[in-house]
């Protein structure tokens, strides 16, 4: 059963925006066990001379990931970054307060940015702005970039690092506008803490980028007018505004929660326009763009996490198991909806974080000395690995369904990226039960062949990844891609992320084709 084709018209002049790599980038927070028996994790065998899960490190490497956030999250709120400092065995072990656990701080500023060297990560450092002072936060900024002969480049070199760290992309707080945030405020008073640190931060390092504050939730009352009120009452300073938005899927209803994307889109949207007058009002240079730093699918484990007041007072523990989500094939499509709608908005989405990066709403699970990739890892590792490149404006005509909770809704989603001689489309179908022809037009380049076509599907909606079938829902080639001149085809499977790359050039296109179409429902 097939869908009515749908056409993709894309023109390599028609170019929306460079796309900002660092839009691939992640969390790493302080929680559960994202960070211990996650990444860092000394007694396991897989530990490398730093402490970190050499497989870990393995399978997030492969997703090429960019900008890294840290140290939360909720978890800055209360954080003291000296207690992360220095030798271990000095280090306290404390009550964490976001999510009632201890924290024993064994991974702290110096391990996070050394591992961000090693694996080419761009650091995006958040200062606590719910407990903390503007002080801290310069003195933060100090201790990572600071120059030795001052006090704390000193301190930073006693503890064996001479060389500064390049730390340019900073967070000032997390969801303050949050009732569940330590050391939630008004937003009068959010936007003077804010204002206050990042002048203070700017003393020491002039040229960092500042992403304050925006909305934690789209449905909360306070949105939009939060985000107006922080852009308005920082000044011109600021360079980006923090977006989150985690998907859910309460109604079990497949045909609605793969439409997630078209809200992302809204929200994005916007938010874009809110940044844009408050600009023009204010008299800014230029508008605020949007970090979107925390996204993903998260709804299964939220009950875990209820206000700290309802979580019963029991023994703390250190790395407790929460927010262990199990990813499943349509919540892989959720996340390539985000994608989709961070490229399609690449002039003005600069920064995303996949909320998280272990264990914790996660990609990769660990589970003693072993690993598991999650549904959505190959989604995104398709995504990454396109990245070099402008997004271009995508035309899309073809079949759509009607949601009454969103509008129509085209069964494509689709994005497309040009860049080093390759154009990258990447689709998402979201019907359940067919599959959809899909001709690709190219304007402004010729279509030379096709070099790599992956597909990520499954037979059902709530098909995973287990420990006893850990490919389940793993990338595959996708078959009967055929080009011809500056068109091309492909037969998109039901429920199913794909990502094309073709070769172009200026010259004459040749007949490329993959393998022949598999038999599709
Ligand atoms: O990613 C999980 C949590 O979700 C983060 O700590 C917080 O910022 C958000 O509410």
């Amino acid at each position: 059963m097939t869908l009515n084709p749908t056409t993709v018209t894309v023109d390599t002049g028609c170019v929306v925006a460079d796309l900002d790599p660092r839009v691939f980038g992640g969390l790493l927070e302080h929680m559960g066990r994202c960070v211990y028996e996650g990444i860092y994790d000394l007694s396991s065998p897989h530990a490398d001379e730093f402490g970190c899960r050499r497989d870990v490190l393995e399978a997030l490497g492969a997703l090429e990931m960019t900008a890294m956030r840290y140290p939360g999250g909720n978890f800055v709120s209360g954080y003291d970054w000296r207690d992360g400092i220095g030798p271990a065995e000095r280090r306290p072990v404390k009550v964490e307060r976001a999510w009632r656990c201890l924290e024993s701080n064994q991974f702290g500023t110096d391990e996070f940015l050394a591992l961000c060297e090693r694996m080419n990560w761009t650091p995006m450092m958040a200062v606590n702005l719910g407990t903390g002072t503007a002080q801290d936060a310069q003195d933060l900024v100090a201790y990572c970039t600071a120059s030795t002969r001052t006090k704390f480049g000193d301190l930073r070199a006693s503890h064996g690092r001479e060389t500064p760290y390049e730390v340019d992309l900073w967070c000032l707080g997390n969801e303050m506008d949050g009732s569940w945030q330590i050391g939630h405020t008004t937003v009068d008073e959010y936007t003077k803490r804010a204002r206050d640190a990042a002048a203070a931060m700017r003393e020491v390092r002039p040229g960092i980028e500042v992403v304050a504050c925006g909305s934690s939730d789209p449905n909360l009352r306070s949105y939009p007018a939060w985000d107006r009120a922080v852009m308005g009452g920082f000044g011109d300073g600021l360079d980006l505004l923090s977006v989150h938005r985690y998907a859910r899927n309460w109604h079990r209803r497949t045909d609605r929660y793969v439409a997630f994307g078209v809200l992302v889109d809204r929200q994005i949207e916007q938010l874009a326009r809110v940044s844009r007058d408050v600009a023009r009002r204010e008299g800014y240079p230029r508008a605020p763009r949007l970090s979107f730093d925390e996204y993903n699918v998260w709804y299964r484990t939220q009950l875990s996490v209820l206000p700290r007041r309802f979580i019963p007072r029991g023994r703390l523990r250190h790395a407790p198991h929460i927010l262990e989500e199990v990813f499943d094939l349509q919540d892989a499509l959720v996340v390539a909806g985000f994608l989709n709608s961070f490229v399609r908005h690449a002039d003005v989405v600069r920064v995303a974080n996949l909320a998280q990066v272990a264990n914790v709403i996660a990609p990769i699970i660990t589970r003693g000395d072993d690993l598991l990739l999650q549904s959505t890892y190959d989604v995104f590792r398709m995504f990454s690995s396109r990245k070099n490149g402008e997004a271009l404006e995508v035309d899309v005509a073809g079949p759509t369904y009607d949601l009454r909770w969103t509008g129509t809704v085209p069964f494509l989603d689709v994005s497309a990226v040009h860049g080093d001689g390759q154009l990258h489309v990447h689709a998402v179908n979201r019907s359940q039960v067919h599959s959809a022809p899909v001709q690709i037009q190219v304007a402004g380049a010729t279509v030379a062949g096709v070099r790599e076509a992956e597909v990520v599907t499954g037979a059902h909606p709530g098909v995973r990844n287990t420990w006893d079938q850990p490919d389940a829902v793993r990338a595959r080639p996708l078959a009967g891609v055929t080009v011809s001149d500056a068109t091309a085809e492909a037969l998109l499977p039901p429920l199913s992320v794909s990502s094309i790359s073709f070769e172009v050039g200026s010259g004459r296109g040749r007949l490329a084709t993959t393998q022949p179409p598999r038999a599709t429902t």
